[in-house]
């Protein structure tokens, strides 16, 4: 016999249905009201976090912008200063005999010198740069010892003596980097290894890097070069004095590390000597 079941009680059954679908819908709208929240508050912090994103990235450009227009006030202004001192350079060779292709000459020792010697590209260009400036000074020497074709008495010695400190305060007080270092060299260019130097007689590291190099690449080019009290030495004499000496230029003058470069690259300095001199 099949069992039956009374209207009442599917009545009761599709009563608990319903009320079940109601709390159902209910728990559904509200989880899709929180999501829908949810997914609203995450929308506005995607909008926030793009916004300070382009804010930022303006700030980058705007940066940038004045970064470029200040790098290129800052070059400009280190030309301004390099072009002027060039000039005075070349105000001072026309009283002075020293040619212009031993400025020029000295510049490539130099880098060809630091760069051997480790020394970075930027770096070693810039005590390139600095050397034509080493004896600016000597604007401040009186034409009779300067130009004087004999040898100096004592007195006109300690006069030009004078000039690394004359040129180490033409070329102080600027912003500028490669004055600075151009002031260094100009100051410690006659200074010497074994403290025998001038003006400060400066011993060993304490005479600035910069103005080692230029001291062994100057001597090189003077060795070179005729003076009114010696002819021009060949390439080959040259290596002899400055490795092993002659007397009055002493290998004790130079830092040791530069003479150890000296023997490497004095193949390159002789091709600079010889494609470039007057
Ligand atoms: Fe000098
Ligand atoms: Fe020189």
């Amino acid at each position: 016999m099949e069992c039956e079941t009374s209207p009442e009680s599917l009545a009761a059954q599709v009563n608990d249905l319903q009320q079940q679908l109601v709390q159902t819908t209910a728990q559904l709208e509200k989880y899709a009201t929180d999501l829908n929240r949810s997914w609203e508050r995450e929308r506005e912090r995607g909008q926030q976090l793009e916004a300070t994103y382009q804010q930022l990235q303006t700030y980058a450009r705007d940066l940038k912008v004045a970064y470029d227009a200040e790098k290129r006030k800052s070059d400009e202004l280190e030309q301004a200063h390099y072009t002027s001192l060039l000039r005075l350079n070349r105000a001072m060779r026309y009283k002075d005999d020293e040619s212009a292709s031993h400025i020029e000459r000295l510049s490539y020792y130099a880098k060809a010198i630091a760069l051997h010697l480790g020394l970075g590209e930027a770096q070693a260009q810039m005590i390139s740069s600095a050397a034509p400036m080493h004896d600016i000074g000597k604007i401040g020497i009186p034409d009779a010892i300067l130009l004087k074709k004999g040898p100096l008495s004592a007195e006109e010695w300690e006069e030009m003596k004078k000039h690394p400190a004359l040129g180490a305060s033409l070329l102080k007080g600027t912003p500028s980097p490669l004055l600075e270092t151009a002031g260094k060299i100009a100051l410690s260019h006659h200074e010497r290894w074994d403290g025998s130097g001038y003006p400060q007689g400066l011993k060993g590291e304490a005479i600035p890097l910069p103005g080692r190099i230029i001291m062994i690449a100057d001597q090189y080019d003077a060795l070179r070069s005729p003076r009114p009290y010696k002819p021009a030495f060949t390439h080959e004499r040259t290596y002899d004095i400055i490795l092993n000496g002659d007397g009055r230029t002493l290998p004790q003058h130079f830092d040791p590390r530069l003479l150890e470069v000296f023997r490497d690259v004095h193949q390159q300095l002789a091709t600079i000597y010889d494609g470039l001199h007057d």
